[in-house]
């Protein structure tokens, strides 16, 4: 008998995170089995899930419902939405909340929402009694491709992003690809961009894929986004797990991240940062293009895929053009003045002449800035 409600397996990707090694579950109905994964946790008595005001009316209940219904008593403590939240005024209120809740040693934090609740939910356990488990339930394509993975929580300051945090891997992650069916469209394409990046860097056929499938992806079509979030977690996993033991492969991912944090602060933020980073690739590769690093026509097909995933990467104020050469020559990556980047050789490979990145002459990221700027 075929129970209505049955949740079918999910997909499981292993990291390996040197502090232990954790799961990440990629499959529909995930949500509903948070409750049954708490009770196997040993030492685990209580929940405190923290969630943001949008994703708490959509998922809260189901979520505080199944550990609940597994037997175990859960509190919900939300912040209001945004990344304008991620802060430590934001943590003191949480930890203040969860000290008067009385929760102690033997409780785990479950963070449900996108990158500032992971990120923030992330903080307060790595902090809360010198660090409580935490789950992650990532619920934005961001979250999931990219931030619930690896195990950076922090929050911001008015010094810049996420200045102040702490390296705290999660006890598991669960993932419900379809709850991005709720997330605005242009969210759900931003966060393709990191998945885009991971095609790149990694897998020529995945690259294809997104790019074949983009409408599907960027529509939020359930079997779609999870055989592109399984495979970006693998991807992920694989890059952190590796960096435990090689050192260096985690830079990959700073592939359109030069240039794409530049192009981010420089608009003071109004550019969102799957935008931001859609644009450093496509320059980055254009760079590597120039320097004969990168095969031609690479820029080209990174064009086509991030079309597919309806990002229109394109510069709009010229006279920012300096703003961002700045901003590189103050670059904490920045050596000896000197900005380093992570080329492409082709799409699905990074280039590994000098190590993970090559310091790049200013002339040529300058012409790379200004042909792009004066084609558009
Ligand atoms: N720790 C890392 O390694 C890492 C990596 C990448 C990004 N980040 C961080 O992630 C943050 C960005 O993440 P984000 O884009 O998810 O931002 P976010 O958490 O603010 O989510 C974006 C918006 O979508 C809403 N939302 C989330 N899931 C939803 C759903 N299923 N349905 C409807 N609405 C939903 C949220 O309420 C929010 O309004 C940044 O703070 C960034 O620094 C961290
Ligand atoms: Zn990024």
């Amino acid at each position: 008998v075929i129970e209505s409600n049955a949740v079918p397996d999910p997909d499981v990707v292993q990291v390996d995170a040197g502090a232990g090694e954790y799961s990440v579950s990629v499959g529909p109905g995930q949500l509903d089995r948070i409750g049954a994964f708490v009770v196997g946790l040993a030492g685990v008595h209580r929940c405190a899930v923290i969630s943001d005001s949008t994703v708490e009316k959509l998922y809260g209940a189901r979520v505080t419902d199944s550990i609940q219904g597994a037997g175990v008593s859960c509190e919900i403590f939300t912040f209001e939405a945004g990344e304008a939240r991620k802060t430590r005024k934001v943590w003191s209120i949480l930890t203040d909340a969860l000290l008067d809740g009385g929760f102690g040693r033997d409780s785990l934090v479950v963070a449900l929402g996108g990158g500032v609740t992971g990120d923030l939910a992330g903080f307060v356990a790595a902090t809360y009694m010198r660090g409580l488990p935490v789950l992650q339930v990532p619920t934005s394509v961001v979250a999931m491709v990219d931030s619930s993975v690896g195990g950076k929580t922090g929050v911001d300051t008015a010094a810049g992003k996420n200045l102040v945090g702490s390296f705290h891997p999660p006890v598991a992650v669960m993932i419900d690809p379809e709850v991005v069916r709720t997330l605005p469209t242009d969210q759900r394409s931003e966060g393709w961009v990191e998945a885009v990046k991971h095609g790149a860097i990694v897998d020529a056929a995945y690259f294809d894929s997104l790019e074949a499938e983009g409408p599907q992806l960027v529509a939020g079509e359930g079997d779609a986004v999870r055989r592109a979030v399984l495979r970006s977690v693998q991807i992920k996993a694989a890059v952190v797990s590796d960096d435990e033991k090689e050192g260096g492969a985690r830079m990959a991912l700073n592939f359109g991240h030069t240039l794409g944090h530049a192009i981010e602060a420089v608009s003071e933020y109004a550019m969102g940062h799957g935008s931001a980073v859609a644009l450093g690739m496509l320059l980055e590769a254009e760079l590597g293009e120039r320097l004969g690093v990168t095969e031609p026509g690479t820029a080209q097909r990174l064009a086509g895929a991030l079309q597919a995933i309806e990002i229109s990467a394109r510069l709009s104020d010229p006279c920012s053009l300096e703003a961002i050469e700045d901003f590189l020559a103050r670059d904490k990556k920045a050596r000896e003045g000197t900005p380093r980047f992570v080329l492409l050789r082709r799409i699905g490979e990074v280039d590994r002449e000098f190590g993970w990145t090559r310091a790049v002459p200013r002339e040529d990221i300058k012409a790379v800035l200004r042909s792009t700027w004066l084609s558009n």
